[in-house]
């Protein structure tokens, strides 16, 4: 036992039993048991083969060795920041202060080294992806929760309106991650007037102290409206532009590019010049991984040079984004079919099904051969890999909980 070796850390609480369940899942099925998987973080297809977009593919494969081996520049290609940035808002000319990340991961954790000390603490919506409590205390820091919203009920603005409060009190300053919309583990999405209480009630903050609010974007490529994702991506561009919160992404090619291993990602303020944000960026990164990797840097600038491709990978995005819909669906149709609750989802690759006790019910569901992740709230289903025809056995186990 190494234990000794090993100094002492912070043991984040909360944190998903994913990889046991997953490998479970996985050892169960290889004896020939029929098992449903849905603690995959991956799209998969129907026949339980991961996607990997058809566009991505063939650019991936035109990567010369000039464009993968050297070192990229210490925040990243400038060409590359500023894609990653017009993805999401095309008008914008520049990435501003960014640098590139080892996914919206590095991006994420990036952040809380970059704008808080170490024993502060960053505001998010709860439930949340468990890896945030091991960005937080990779950084010293730790996560305080206000709530997300629920299917039928609007954000609860005085919770988040009180934790906001709370905090600056304690420490001067806010750091909000929001992942939104399409929020990973409820599939759920802000609607205009829960975004807009949230960012008035930052800007309250920020006559206080410095507030940051970073969008992780991980899943927003994944819509059943994108009109709704453009309508937020505009709200939040609209607030950036005039208000005092300084606002950032997390921006992924995992998701969006289907690339998850490439690594390829970035934290970008894309309405913020300043160049000491720059610098601080820059150190950073230097200090934590000194660049990020290069391939998916030159992947990223290939395809926005490439108006064509561009097309191609938005209709593949919106085939998936249907079949993520029609499980959605199926799964919704099955619960209701055995007098349970529906499954909300407005995208991303999991909705979660409020119910009490999440881990006995995780756990019970495991003995039936179905495999969830517990999450606060619920029990977070991977619709990302759950098939339409899993949905009837899915609602059948989790009718049979008694
Ligand atoms: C909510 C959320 N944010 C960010 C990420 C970042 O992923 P990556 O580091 O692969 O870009 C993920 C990945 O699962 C996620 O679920």
């Amino acid at each position: 036992m190494l234990e000794h070796l090993i100094p002492s850390r912070r043991n984040p609480p909360g944190e998903e039993p994913i990889f046991a369940l997953n490998a479970e899942a996985l050892k169960r099925r290889a004896s020939g048991e029929q098992v449903v998987n849905a603690t995959l973080g991956a799209l998969t297809d129907d026949t339980g083969r991961i996607v990997i977009h058809e566009t991505i593919r063939e650019l991936w494969k035109e990567l010369t060795p000039e464009e993968v081996a050297p070192y990229a520049p210490l925040l990243g290609d400038p060409t590359y920041l500023k894609a990653m940035v017009q993805r999401y808002w095309p008008k914008l000319e520049s990435p501003g202060a960014a640098c590139a990340t080892p996914g919206g991961s590095g991006a994420l954790a990036l952040s809380a080294r970059s704008f808080l000390e170490p024993g502060m603490a960053i505001l998010t919506a709860a439930p949340y992806w468990g890896p945030y409590n091991l960005f937080a205390a990779e950084a010293g820091c730790q996560i305080v929760e206000a709530p997300y919203k629920t299917a039928d009920q609007p954000l609860d603005l005085d919770a988040w309106s009180q934790a906001a409060e709370t905090l600056m009190n304690q420490q001067g300053r806010l750091l909000v991650w929001l992942n939104d919309p399409c929020q990973n583990p409820t599939g759920l999405s802000l609607n205009h007037a829960d975004r807009e209480g949230i960012l008035e009630l930052l800007a309250q903050q920020a006559l206080r102290g410095p507030v940051v609010l970073l969008l992780d974007s991980a899943y927003l490529d994944y819509t059943a409206d994108p009109a709704h994702v453009r309508d937020a991506l505009d709200q939040y561009a609209a607030f950036a532009e005039t208000g005092p919160v300084l606002i950032g992404a997390a921006l992924s090619i995992s998701k969006s590019m289907t690339m998850y291993g490439a690594r390829g990602g970035a934290l970008a303020f894309p309405w913020c010049q300043d160049p000491t944000l720059t610098t601080a960026l820059g150190l950073e990164c230097r200090g934590l991984w000194s660049a990020a990797p290069k391939a998916a840097q030159a992947l990223v600038i290939r395809l926005a040079q490439d108006g064509h491709r561009q097309e191609r990978l938005n209709a593949e995005l919106r085939h998936w984004s249907e079949v993520l819909e029609s499980r959605a669906m199926a799964l919704d149709s099955a619960l209701r079919t055995e007098g349970l609750t529906g499954a909300a989802w407005h995208g991303g690759f999991f909705v979660t099904l409020r119910v009490h006790e999440p881990s006995a019910v995780t756990e019970s569901l495991r003995a039936q051969g179905v495999f969830v992740v517990p999450v606060s709230t619920g029990i977070r289903v991977g619709i990302c890999s759950l098939r339409a025809a899993d949905a009837p056995r899915f609602a059948r186990a989790l009718k049979n909980l008694g």
